[in-house]
């Protein structure tokens, strides 16, 4: 196990109801916040409502900044700081899922300096301060809720990039499996996808004697396999929810990641596929997770083993582990699409025409490599998404 230091500040208030203590949570921080959300469906399910009046209650001003579209854009993140400035906010209070997050996060981070935020996703210079963020969510995937990350789409040029910072954790996040039971079956399912891909890229390690958390993975990997096929059946199965939200956090807080090094090469390679083609993240890790698989797989077949049949159930057969690791493969790849959701890029609309662009623009010209379990260069990422097409 390699050396690490773990805290992660954020506070979790779960449970039905939860939302109606947004008021609380908030006044503890500041009484003058941008309440940042996304399109129609917080109105629509009445949970405007019931965040705005819970601040009313508590005696918060708000200035409200809507419109944030799935992958978020630069230009809104851009507007919510001036906000901040010309209304002297406090906090950014997000009411979404993923991208409402993230881009709270960005406002948080450009609120405080007079340069340009898009400077710290180009990774010239790390923030040394930021506002603080809190959360109610209703889309368990991204799990931003509770991570040092955003990732922020600039429209000129098609480039979502990340940063991650521990100024980023969010003081409160808002979790009640309620809020979920109006998505859609395909964002269901995108989450599903998401979770699972943070799980993965902490699961293919080269680090050695992480037997406890590989065994908390497989855990809450199986966890999202068991919800998810509820969850489609009965959009209100509370009790599958619960698990599904919990599990979503836990997936990407930092805690899964102890003692260890995750890849994160698919989710590189992902981004450029939602930031050219605005898909959404978990559709195109859904393609590019299982490529990826099959390009590494002879890196370290034991592992893959070990994934397959602790959370695949696949037969252990010691004189041919290769099959045991790509019927694992293709077990998830079925899960994925017993969900509803495609494998390939030819699913995903996508034609080859703009792999090679993709894989320069991942490696920033072949002058940097992606993933830590297997490192890749633009020629392998080319090929992973040549295998994914
Ligand atoms: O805009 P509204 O009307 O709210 O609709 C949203 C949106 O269209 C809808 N939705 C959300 N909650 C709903 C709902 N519809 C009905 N009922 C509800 N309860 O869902 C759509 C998608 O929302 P979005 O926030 O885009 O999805 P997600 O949570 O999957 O976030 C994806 C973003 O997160 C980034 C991704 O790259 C992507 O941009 N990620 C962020 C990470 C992080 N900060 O740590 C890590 C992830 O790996 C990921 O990269
Ligand atoms: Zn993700």
């Amino acid at each position: 196990m390699e050396n690490f230091e773990f805290r992660n500040p954020t506070r979790i208030v779960f449970g039905r109801g939860s939302e109606n203590k947004v008021g609380a949570e908030t006044a503890a921080h500041s009484k003058k916040v941008l309440l940042h959300f996304g399109g129609s469906s917080i109105k629509s399910s009445g949970l405007y409502d019931r965040v705005t009046d819970s601040l009313k209650a508590a005696g918060v001003e708000w200035v409200e900044l809507g419109g944030v579209k799935p992958n978020p854009r630069l230009d809104l993140v851009h507007e919510g700081v001036r906000l901040c400035k010309e209304h002297k906010l406090g906090l950014i209070l997000a009411v979404g899922g993923g991208s409402v997050i993230d881009s709270a996060k960005a406002i948080a981070m450009g609120a405080v300096i007079d340069g340009d935020v898009w400077e710290f996703y180009l990774g010239r210079g790390a923030p040394v301060d930021a506002l603080p963020i809190g959360t109610v969510l209703t889309l368990p995937a991204a799990g931003s809720e509770a991570s040092t990350g955003t990732v922020i789409t600039k429209e000129e040029g098609w480039l979502k990039r990340a940063v991650n910072s521990d100024l980023l954790y969010p003081r409160f996040s808002i979790l009640n499996p309620e809020l979920a039971f109006t998505l859609p079956k395909f964002q269901v399912a995108c989450g599903a996808v998401d979770i699972s891909a943070h799980l993965m890229e902490r699961y293919f390690t080269n680090v050695r004697n992480v037997a406890f958390t590989d065994r908390l993975i497989e855990a809450t990997l199986k966890t999202i396999i068991r919800q998810a096929p509820l969850i489609l059946k009965n959009s209100q199965d509370y009790d599958a929810w619960s698990e599904f939200m919990w599990a979503g956090t836990i997936a990407h807080n930092n805690l899964l990641n102890t003692g260890r090094i995750g890849d994160w090469a698919s989710h590189d390679i992902e981004h450029e596929i939602s930031g050219i083609y605005d898909v959404a993240h978990g559709a195109g890790l859904a393609v590019v997770f299982p490529a990826w698989m099959k390009h590494v797989l002879h890196h370290d077949l034991d592992r893959f083993v070990q994934w397959a049949v602790r959370v695949w159930n696949v037969e252990l057969d010691v004189f041919n582990p290769e099959a045991v690791a790509r019927e694992g493969i293709a077990r998830m790849e079925a899960f994925f699409r017993s969900l509803g959701i495609g494998t390939t890029l030819a699913g995903l609309g996508i034609k080859d025409d703009r792999i090679d662009e993709m894989a320069d623009k991942c490696t920033d010209g072949d002058t940097r490599t992606v993933g830590n379990f297997v490192t890749l260069d633009r020629e392998a990422v080319r090929k992973i998404l040549r295998l994914a097409e």
